[in-house]
C-alpha cells in the first residue's frame, strides 16, 4: 500500500491525528515549515466536489456587491471587502471533511456566505462571523447562519464548538491578524484545523503551519501547537 493510499485509508476523527498524517506525508516547506506533499495535492484537487465550478461561480456573480473587486478596502478601515475565495480551495475543506464526524466549520468573515453555502453541500454545519450587515439579506436568501459584528468586538464562544476555521484574510493589518489569531486560539478547540487564504505570515504564534497549494504559499493550514 502506498503512502497515499494509506493516508486515505486511516480513519481518523481528531486534527492531531491529522496532523500526524499531514506530517508523515510533508516535506521541507522552508522558512520553518512544512508544504504537503504534491501526490495528495494532486489528489485532493482531483477529487471531483458535489457542484460544480459554474454553479459555484454562478453564485458568486449573483450575490457579490458589484464593484468588490476593484474596491478591496472598506471605507475607512484597513478590512478587506467581501471578495470570495476560488473553487479549488473549497476542495481542501472537501478533503478535510472526511476525516471528522459531524464536522462544523466557521467562516471568519463569511462575505456573501458563499465558502458557508457550499460547504453545507458538502456535509458541514456551518454558521459564519461577518460584521457587513447589509448582507444579512443575501445571508437569509441562501439560508446561511451569520453571526454579525466586528470579531474584536463580538462573543466568539461559539467557536469553541468548531471543527474547521476557515479565513480568508479579512483585514490588512499584520498586528490586527495577529491579534485575531489570538483570538481564535483562545476561543477553539486544541485540535481545530484552521484553513487560511492569503496568510498575512507564514509563521503564527501557537500554530504550525503546513503549505498546501501545489505553486504557491496562498492556502496554509494551521494547527495549534
Ligand atoms: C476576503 S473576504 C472573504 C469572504 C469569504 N470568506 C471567502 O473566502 O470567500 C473577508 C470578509 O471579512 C469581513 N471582515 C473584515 N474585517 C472584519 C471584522 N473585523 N469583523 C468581521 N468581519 C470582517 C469582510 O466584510 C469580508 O466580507
Amino acid at each position: 500500500m502506498n503512502h497515499i493510499s494509506s493516508f486515505f485509508n486511516y480513519i481518523k476523527e481528531s486534527a492531531e491525528e491529522l496532523y500526524g498524517l499531514f506530517r508523515k506525508n510533508c516535506r521541507n516547506g522552508g522558512e520553518d515549515r512544512l508544504k504537503l506533499n504534491e501526490d495528495i495535492i494532486e489528489k485532493v484537487i482531483n477529487t471531483p466536489l458535489p457542484f460544480t465550478s459554474n454553479e459555484y461561480y454562478n453564485f458568486v456573480d449573483k450575490y457579490l456587491p458589484s464593484g468588490a473587486d476593484e474596491d478591496l478596502y472598506v471605507d475607512g478601515s484597513d478590512s478587506f471587502r467581501e471578495i470570495a475565495t476560488e473553487y479549488d480551495d473549497l476542495k481542501y475543506l472537501n478533503y478535510i471533511k472526511t476525516y471528522i464526524t459531524n464536522p462544523i466549520l466557521c467562516d471568519m468573515g463569511c462575505g456573501i456566505g458563499n465558502i458557508l453555502h457550499f460547504c453545507n453541500k458538502m456535509g458541514y454545519k456551518t454558521f459564519g462571523y461577518e460584521f457587513n450587515k447589509s448582507l444579512s439579506k443575501i445571508h437569509k436568501k441562501v439560508g446561511v447562519d451569520v453571526i454579525y459584528g466586528d470579531f474584536f468586538t463580538t462573543d466568539l464562544s461559539k467557536l469553541k464548538t468548531c471543527d474547521v476555521v476557515f479565513l480568508y484574510r479579512p483585514i490588512s493589518s499584520v498586528a490586527s491578524m495577529n491579534k485575531l489569531f489570538k483570538l481564535i486560539r483562545s476561543n477553539t478547540k486544541d485540535n481545530v484545523i484552521i484553513v487560511y487564504k492569503y496568510p498575512h505570515q507564514m509563521r503564527i504564534t501557537g500554530f504550525t503551519t503546513i503549505s498546501l497549494n501545489e505553486w504557491d504559499d496562498d492556502l496554509i493550514i494551521l494547527f495549534k501547537k
